[in-house]
């Protein structure tokens, strides 16, 4: 069943009821000023740091769910017998709506409404280049008489720190403070401005106002919430000023509407940061003068279309970059549009603010950036180049990395630390994608900080160096890779030995066990190993790129060895040196990580283990919904094992279908050239393959979910924890690079698709390096394989088409066979 449509002209997702299984969300902003936008018009607004600069507050475990956004009320008083008050969005009054839809697209979402005769059109969207939401909303008369209409704003701000503000309600309940200006059109929120901040709040609309409201018990009445306010049941707004409590933001607008007629309204939502020595207008008195300007900038409707313009034009640019036509409308949806916003979004979040991450909790993943980054190099390099150095200034010197740092200040987050022994192997892989996407090497050469500490910077090479020797150095008694709190696998706690509740899985327990050893580290080793040394050689150090995969053969002999359980790749040694993912254990017997990521680094593949590991992985883990992560699920707490354990059969890391993992299993699959098979991994768990079961699914339909419940779970296919997830960056790269084939390397661009014997032929534009590469593939029904390839007229051999300064269009023809 589903619950709205794919609209890809239009770039959008149109959902047709309110009512989905979940609230389905969209993200508006690009750079630093973002908000999350339910499909009911929920959601909250920050500016860099979900955590620490909160424009808007958010009720975490309300019932709804979704709830406290940026809503309007409509009051329609034309029948004075039969008034009625209704959303747009539906939430919060709740009002059955005559109709009802919503557009969530490239940066904006779109609400068109209706009752009882009145239409309302709000379109809501971060402009590009400033610090504000705006929205603009039109209310037409569809009735054959004029109609008398009360529209009203409500935002509640957030006291900035928005963990504070949820707890520390002795102090926060006497500071707020607020200003109002124009009589009331424009609305300030300045809570600790007289104090250590230079920032404030504004939310104004672009008319004169009828009335306003700044406290909230005010305008809601003290028992009351958003889905009854008192000043919209009154038709008026009480003009408070708040002082202390909560301060929040309401307009009232009267609107007379002729038959027919319609009425535009702008609001801005808006951050405002002063110099030190430019806060004040007068004593107590805000600057407001930049607040106006921001206002002013966006007054009128050609202001409005004209930035919506700008922001569509950077969305039509970003996704020239890579664009694919194919016969498979599901695959050019979710590669064209889909796959790639979702790219942005992680790349922007990490796994900080959605609806199941509170944004006040991690930060940015040392581990979870890298990867998000695998996903989004090709849309804005740059962006790409100082997020590396970013991640990278918080390694220490040993190659070992702070776990999490916080986005406002870029600095390691001590309460988690360091110890999760796969961080420092992820760097080389965000950097190795950065430089064969844009062949800048100058990026090695930057001298970075180890721990923000600038007085013992290298460059970053030297920090790849670093991160190659922290695992090349770190190897336990079978010679593979030490786990240390957590790999990839967060939950697999092999150090840790919790028995009481409360404690962190994690950080519990020593860091670094001498023994407990993960097989998955080695696979990453081997992957990323060689292209550290890769990236030696490009830099003229032939000798480190020998030392590197003299290295790396150990560690390869070691997963070939005591990393085989005869069928599958084992998963790890325990801190006794017991088999973790091995027949030989009662629960969890196959994991899928080393399976994946063994086989996608070519462990094991002229020795036939590959083969074998990802058979038992189609015989022992797969599911119609996707692959899931192990096998038996564990059935009870396993204190050697550590949080793996601690979750119900079927969800999350014990046995739910973690999505994030499926692309490296399909990616694996294209390595041993089975097209069929890895495109039927890559449709599991494909957001427009699985649309038509939204009732199951319950995600948004258009992005990946984090996690979707195993077999084992009494929710078998349902999604969870959507939108920030490095499954997003790994699918794109498993249907970009392998599947349609289309690969950076450092020489140029790599041809060599790995498609379903039935895909049929299709034509690809990559943006790279400055030039245009148009693609057509002729595929012969083969899965994999190519026996001509011609670029600009000329047959060449190999896969790779080589790259030639000041060449601007490519015209390639590939014949698979
Ligand atoms: C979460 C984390 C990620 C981890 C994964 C598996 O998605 O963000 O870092 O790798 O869980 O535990
Ligand atoms: C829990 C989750 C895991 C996540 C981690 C983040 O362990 O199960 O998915 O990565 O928390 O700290």
């Amino acid at each position: 069943m589903k619950f709205g449509y794919f609209d890809d002209n239009a770039c959008e997702y149109v959902i047709t009821t309110p009512k989905t299984p979940l609230p389905w969300i969209n993200y508006l902003g690009n750079k630093e000023f973002f908000s999350l936008i339910s499909n009911t018009c929920g959601g909250y607004t920050f500016y860099k740091d979900a955590k620490l600069l909160r424009l808007t507050r958010y009720r975490y475990n309300n019932v709804p769910y979704d709830n406290n956004g940026k809503y309007f009320y409509i009051k329609d008083e034309t029948d004075k017998a039969n008034e009625v008050i209704w959303n747009p969005g539906w939430q919060p009054v709740k009002t059955t709506l005559d109709s009802y839809e919503c557009r969530h697209g490239l940066g904006y979402s779109k609400f068109s409404s209706s009752k009882s005769d009145i239409k309302a059109d709000v379109l809501t969207f971060v402009p590009m280049n400033d610090n504000c939401e705006v929205s603009k909303i039109t209310i037409t008369n569809n009735k054959k008489e004029d109609a008398k209409l009360v529209l009203f704003s409500y935002v509640e701000w957030c006291l900035w720190n928005a963990d504070d503000d949820m707890k520390n309600f002795q102090r926060n309940l006497s500071t707020g403070e607020v200003e109002v200006t124009n009589d009331g059109a424009t609305l300030f929120h300045k809570t600790e401005y007289r104090e250590r901040r230079n920032h404030y709040a504004v939310y104004g609309v672009n008319t004169k106002v009828d009335g306003f409201d700044t406290s909230r018990d005010a305008f809601l009445g003290a028992y009351n919430g958003p889905d009854s306010p008192d000043a919209v049941a009154a038709g008026k707004c009480t003009g408070s000023v708040a002082s202390g409590w909560s301060p929040i933001a309401a307009h009232q607008i009267n609107i007379n509407l002729k038959p027919g007629e319609s009425k535009t309204f702008i609001f801005t939502l808006g951050y405002i940061e002063n110099p030190e020595d430019d806060k004040w207008e007068s004593h107590g008195v805000i600057n407001k003068k930049p607040a106006y300007a921001l206002l002013d900038a966006y007054k009128t409707e050609e202001a409005f279309d004209k930035a919506l313009a700008e922001l569509n034009d950077y969305w039509k640019n970003l996704l020239g970059i890579y664009h694919v036509s194919s016969s498979n409308e599901k695959v050019d949806r979710m590669v064209n549009i889909w796959n790639q916003y979702q790219c942005m979004v992680t790349f922007n979040m990490s796994r900080s603010a959605s609806y199941y991450e509170s944004g006040i909790g991690r930060g940015m993943g040392f581990r979870d950036s890298c990867q998000d980054l695998l996903g989004f190099v090709h849309l804005i390099p740059d962006r790409a180049r100082q997020r590396i150095i970013d991640i990278a200034s918080t390694q220490f010197q040993d190659g070992s990395a702070y776990h999490q740092y916080q986005p406002l200040t870029k600095k390691g987050n001590s309460d988690i630390g360091s110890g999760f022994n796969d961080d420092p192997l992820w760097l080389i892989a965000g950097t190795s994608a950065y430089v064969r996407e844009t062949g800048d090497l100058s990026i090695l050469k930057e001298m970075v900080p180890f721990d923000n500490d600038m007085s013992v910077a290298k460059t970053l090479m030297d920090h790849l160096k670093c991160s190659f020797n922290f695992t090349a150095t770190h190897k336990g008694p079978h010679g593979l890779p030490l786990i240390g709190r957590a790999d990839w696998n967060d939950c697999l706690n092999l150090n840790c030995f919790s028995e009481h509740p409360g404690e962190s899985f994690q950080t519990f327990g020593p860091s670094e066990g001498p023994v407990a050893e993960s097989v998955f580290i080695a696979g990453m080793f081997v992957k990323y190993g060689e292209e550290y040394a890769q990236l030696a050689e490009l830099l003229g150090d032939d000798a480190e790129a020998k030392r590197a995969r003299e290295e790396i053969k150990k560690v390869y002999d070691a997963a070939c060895t005591a990393g085989w359980d005869g069928e599958w790749f084992v998963r790890a040694y325990d801190a006794n040196s017991n088999k973790v993912g091995s027949k030989e254990c009662e629960e969890g017997q196959i994991f899928i990580e080393p399976q994946g990521f063994c086989v996608l680094a070519g462990i094991g593949v002229k020795e036939g283990l590959a083969e074998k590991a990802l058979k038992s992985v189609e015989e022992r883990l797969d599911t119609k919904y996707g692959v899931m992560i192990l096998q038996p699920a564990y059935t009870k707490y396993h204190l050697e094992l550590g949080e793996v354990s601690s979750y119900p059969p079927g969800y999350k890391e014990n046995g739910g279908i973690f999505c994030h993992n499926n692309p490296w299993v399909s990616i694996a699959e294209t390595v041993l050239g089975h097209g069929d098979r890895a495109f039927e991994i890559y449709k599991k768990t494909c957001p427009a393959y699985i649309e038509e079961i939204s009732e199951v699914h319950c995600t948004e339909p258009y992005v990946y979910s984090q996690m979707v419940a195993g077999r084992d779970a009494k929710f078998f296919g349902q999604g969870k924890n959507s939108w920030l997830t490095g499954t997003a960056a790994w699918t794109f790269v498993n249907i970009s690079q392998y599947i349609l084939g289309v690969y950076p390397t450092h020489n140029g661009l790599s041809i060599d698709p790995c498609v379903p014997a039935d895909f049929g032929d299709f034509t690809l534009t990559r943006k790279y390096r400055g030039a245009t590469y148009n693609i057509s593939v002729k595929q012969n029904g083969a899965q994999k394989g190519i026996k001509k390839l011609t670029v600009n007229g000329k047959e060449i051999s190999g896969n790779i088409i080589p790259y030639e300064e000041g060449v601007k269009e490519y015209t390639v023809e590939a014949v698979m066979g």
